[in-house]
C-alpha cells in the first residue's frame, strides 16, 4: 500500500461516539474545501460499512434494498468482475438526494445554495451487509475483501474515508486492512476511556497479523459539553494519554449537530462556519487540521502526489479551478 494514500478507518468499537458523523462532515469538507481555511477541495469517497446505513442517510440516502451496496461489493467472487464505479453515488444524485430530504422536512423554507457537492462519492450500505459478518466468515480472503475490491480505483480518489461499526468484527478488520490511518472519535464522557486501551491493543493485532501499514491518523474529542468538568476531566486524561495525537479541535455537544441528519445534510453544508453556527466551524477546524497532518505525513514520507481533482482538470483542459498556492 503506498504510504501516502490517505484512506481513513473512523473507528471505535464503542457505540455513539459519532464515528458516522466525524466521517460524514471529514469526507464531506476535505472533498469541498474550504479556500479561507486553506482546505483545497479533494476527491473524496466515503464507505458506510456499517449495516445501519447511517453515512448514507446522513446525506439523505434512501436505503432501500434494491440498489447495490458494499455488501455486494464484498460478496463478490475471487474472480469478480464488479466496477466499484457502479457501486457508488456520485456529486449530482448526492445532492439531488439531500435537496430532496431537505425540502421534505423544511416545506416552507428555501433549499440553502451551500446544500451541494462537487467532489463526494459515497458507497452505500443498508441493512442487507448485517449478514455479512456471519457470511464472510467462511469465505477465503475474509478480511481483505474490502482491500481487493479498492485497489482497481484506490488513483481515482485523493482520500477514502470508512465509516465503520461499533464493533471489531470482521467489517471493521475489513476497514482497516484497506486503510493506512485510522481516526478515533472519542466522546467526552467517562466510559469512553475504557474501551481505548482495547481499542489500541486491537490496532496492534491488526498491525501485526492483517496491514502492517495501518497507523494512528488522530483522536477526535467529541460530544464535548463546555461547562462539564467531566468532559474537561475526559479530554485531560486523554490529552494526557495521547498528546499530539489529539486533534486540539475539540467537537462540542450540540443541537445543530444532532438534528443535521434529519435534514438530510452534514452540519458543514447546511451552516456556515462562523462563530454563531460552533458545529459547523468546529467540523470545519478538524478538517483543517486533518489536511494539515496528511500534507504533512506526505512529507514525512517524501511524496507529494498530484490531486486527482487537479489531474482530472488538466486532462480536461480548465485549470484555472486550481488551487496550486494551497495545495502546494
Ligand atoms: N457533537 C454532537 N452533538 C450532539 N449530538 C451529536 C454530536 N455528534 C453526534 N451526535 C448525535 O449522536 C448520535 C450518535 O452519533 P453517531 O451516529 O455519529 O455515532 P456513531 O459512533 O457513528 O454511532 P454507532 O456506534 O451507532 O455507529 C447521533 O444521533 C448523532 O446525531
Ligand atoms: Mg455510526
Amino acid at each position: 500500500m503506498d504510504p501516502y494514500k490517505t484512506i481513513i478507518s473512523c473507528t471505535n468499537q464503542k457505540g455513539g461516539c459519532a464515528k458516522t458523523t466525524t466521517a460524514v462532515n471529514l469526507a464531506t469538507s476535505l472533498a469541498e474545501g474550504n479556500p479561507s481555511m486553506g482546505i483545497p477541495p479533494a476527491k473524496v469517497l466515503l464507505i458506510d460499512l456499517d449495516p445501519q446505513g447511517n453515512a448514507s442517510t446522513s446525506f439523505g440516502v434512501d436505503k432501500r434494498l434494491d440498489v447495490p451496496t458494499v455488501y455486494d461489493l464484498l460478496m463478490q467472487p475471487s474472480d469478480g468482475t464488479l466496477n466499484v464505479h457502479d457501486y457508488l453515488i456520485g456529486p449530482d444524485i448526492l445532492t439531488d438526494e439531500m435537496q430532496r430530504a431537505f425540502k421534505n422536512m423544511n416545506q416552507d423554507s428555501r433549499i440553502p445554495p451551500r446544500l451541494k457537492v462537487e467532489n463526494l462519492y459515497l458507497l452505500p450500505s443498508n441493512i442487507r451487509l448485517s449478514g455479512a459478518e456471519i457470511e464472510l466468515a467462511t469465505k477465503l480472503g475474509r478480511e481483505t475483501r474490502l482491500r481487493e475490491a479498492l485497489a482497481p480505483v484506490m488513483d481515482d480518489f485523493d482520500h477514502i474515508i470508512i465509516d465503520t461499526p461499533p464493533s471489531l468484527g470482521l467489517l471493521t478488520i475489513n476497514a482497516l486492512a484497506a486503510s493506512n490511518w485510522i481516526l478515533v472519535p472519542v466522546q467526552a464522557e467517562y466510559y469512553a476511556l475504557e474501551g481505548m486501551s482495547q481499542l489500541m491493543n486491537s490496532i496492534r493485532l491488526i498491525q501485526k497479523r492483517v496491514n502492517n501499514h495501518l497507523k494512528l491518523f488522530g483522536i477526535a474529542v467529541t460530544m464535548y459539553t463546555p461547562q462539564s468538568k467531566l468532559s474537561a476531566f475526559v479530554e485531560g486524561e486523554v490529552r494526557k494519554h495521547f498528546g499530539e495525537d489529539v486533534f486540539q479541535t475539540v467537537i462540542p455537544r450540540l443541537m445543530s449537530i444532532a438534528e443535521a441528519p434529519k435534514d438530510g445534510a452534514p452540519v458543514v453544508l447546511l451552516k456556515k462556519p462562523t462563530k454563531r453556527n460552533k458545529g459547523s466551524k468546529q467540523y470545519w477546524g478538524l478538517a483543517k487540521e486533518a489536511h494539515q497532518r496528511i500534507l504533512a505525513r506526505r512529507a514525512e514520507y517524501g511524496v507529494n502526489p498530484e490531486s486527482v481533482l487537479k489531474r482530472e482538470a488538466i486532462e480536461r483542459g480548465d485549470p484555472e479551478h486550481i488551487w496550486d498556492d494551497i495545495e502546494d
